[in-house]
């Protein structure tokens, strides 16, 4: 099956990013031992990495990449220089570019994400309390727990299929402890607690989404509190590093209404995927424990609701702006994308779970400009913007969306920009939905300069 995107979508890319990855390849020798390029946009490294390993997931890319991306620039990193990664997820890029010494802005309107981020990122600031931390946790789970629990009914439900009830009631104590000392809010409690948790939890992880159907053999809460401090207290010189200027920020990259004009040094990023990868389901676990949402509706219009549209879970209030968002975009991709939709729509009447991916498209994208767009402008004059981003394939239609990225780029005023395939993934999908085209899906890489 020929998919229509294919076939509308001609433009060929120049293949100059063949020297950028050889680069890559060289200047990774310098910065940290060798890694096979394949695995930069992966997170597979970061356990070997001070700091990052305190919290990761399956959709991070490696510490190898922001690195290999600075040095790139050929400048001696200092204070003064400043990295942007408008999509901050676990904290990787600032976390960094603080290691490497050189101020970091960063986004993610996910609650979730934007306090692990600011928990690894910033860590020299909360590192002083660490110890206080330590105690309210050591004395919630090591009281009798109490029964009584301020958590919603359908939390509950969900937990206690993922951890058994004295375990999690043991958790529960410990953020009450943490609340009364006013550490509820912490974001190094936030992620000390979180990791706990995910030890205690009896479930497997499938990236960071704990699948209730899966098992693994949980730690006790004491043993998970040992192995957390444990593996923070021995990346003390890393996390207490200071002399540079990072800031997170807890909302969505469509507008950086805090960044000047030409005022950053380089981008390295990578977006949601449009694949259908709901990052609020994904991180249920934690935004019940947190009381960061209470429900399937509350996770909807607390989380999905902000992030960029790229799962059919989130496509509340953008439906009727499919037109809106559709006209937002250069006309050789609304072309293209006009050409997938029509396709999807078809493909929805003939499957049984009717996914309305076809509403997906147009928001994705249109959203995706805009930060493309706020990006543009922070970007000081000739300075580089790297991206890692996927390709996709719904119903068995072929998005080309990194492509598509790339041309958006240049009509916004990127110069140079280059797009490759950087690592072939989920091959198990080619058969039946990339069957017709010549390659399978990817990761890829695009670079940009300003
Ligand atoms: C591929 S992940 C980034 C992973 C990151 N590079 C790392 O190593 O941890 C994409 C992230 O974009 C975030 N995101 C989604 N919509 C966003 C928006 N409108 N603004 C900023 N971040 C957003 C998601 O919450 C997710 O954490």
């Amino acid at each position: 099956m020929l998919t229509a995107a294919k076939t509308l979508y001609h433009r060929a890319f120049p293949k100059l990013v063949r020297p950028v990855l050889s680069t890559l390849k060289t200047l990774r020798d310098t910065s940290f031992k060798a890694v096979a390029v394949e695995r930069l946009p992966t997170n597979t490294t970061t356990r070997g990495h001070a700091v990052h390993r305190w919290f990761n997931f399956i959709a991070g890319f490696s510490p190898e990449l922001v690195n290999a991306c600075v040095e790139m620039t050929g400048r001696v990193p200092h204070r003064e220089m400043r990295l942007l990664d408008p999509f901050s997820g676990c904290g990787t890029a600032p976390v960094a570019a603080r290691l490497m010494g050189i101020s970091a802005t960063a986004y993610d309107p996910h609650p979730f994400f934007a306090v692990i981020s600011e928990a690894k990122a910033n860590s020299a600031y909360y590192w002083s309390d660490l110890p206080g931390i330590q105690a309210a946790i050591e004395r919630g789970i090591g009281d009798q727990p109490t029964e009584h629990s301020p958590l919603s009914d359908s939390a509950i439900a969900f937990l206690s299929k993922l951890v058994e009830p004295k375990a999690l009631s043991a958790l529960n104590s410990a953020r009450v402890e943490l609340e009364n000392d006013g550490l509820s809010k912490n974001p190094l409690a936030i992620l000390i607690l979180s990791r706990i948790l995910d030890h205690c939890c009896s479930a497997a992880t499938d990236g960071i989404y704990k699948a209730p159907t899966s098992s693994k053999k949980p730690l006790s809460p004491e043993a998970a509190l040992d192995r957390v401090m444990s593996i923070l207290l021995s990346d003390q010189v890393d996390a207490t590093n200071t002399g540079t200027d990072i800031q997170i920020y807890a909302r969505s990259s469509e507008s950086m209404a805090e960044l000047a004009d030409s005022s950053i040094d380089i981008v390295v990023t990578s977006p949601p995927y449009l694949n259908n990868f709901d990052f609020a389901e994904m991180t249920r676990m934690y935004l019940y424990f947190w009381q960061m949402a209470s429900s399937w509706s509350d996770i909807s219009n607390k989380v999905r609701s902000r992030l960029i549209v790229n799962t059919t879970t989130a496509l509340k209030g953008h439906k009727p702006l499919q037109q809106h968002y559709r006209d937002s975009l250069p006309i050789s991709v609304r072309q293209a994308a006009d050409e997938a939709v029509m396709t999807l729509i078809a493909r929805r009447k003939e499957k049984a779970g009717k996914k309305e991916y076809d509403f997906l498209v147009y928001p994705y994208l249109s959203q995706m400009k805009k930060v493309l767009a706020e990006t543009y402008r922070t970007l000081k004059t000739g300075a580089p913007f790297h991206m890692m981003v996927s390709d996709a394939a719904l119903y068995g239609v072929h998005i080309p969306a990194p492509q598509w990225l790339a041309e958006i780029m240049i009509e916004i005023g990127f110069q140079n920009v280059q797009c490759e395939m950087i690592r072939p993934r989920g091959h198990r999908w080619i058969l039946d939905k990339r069957a017709g085209s010549d390659e399978g899906l990817g990761e890829y890489y695009i670079f940009g300069v300003a």
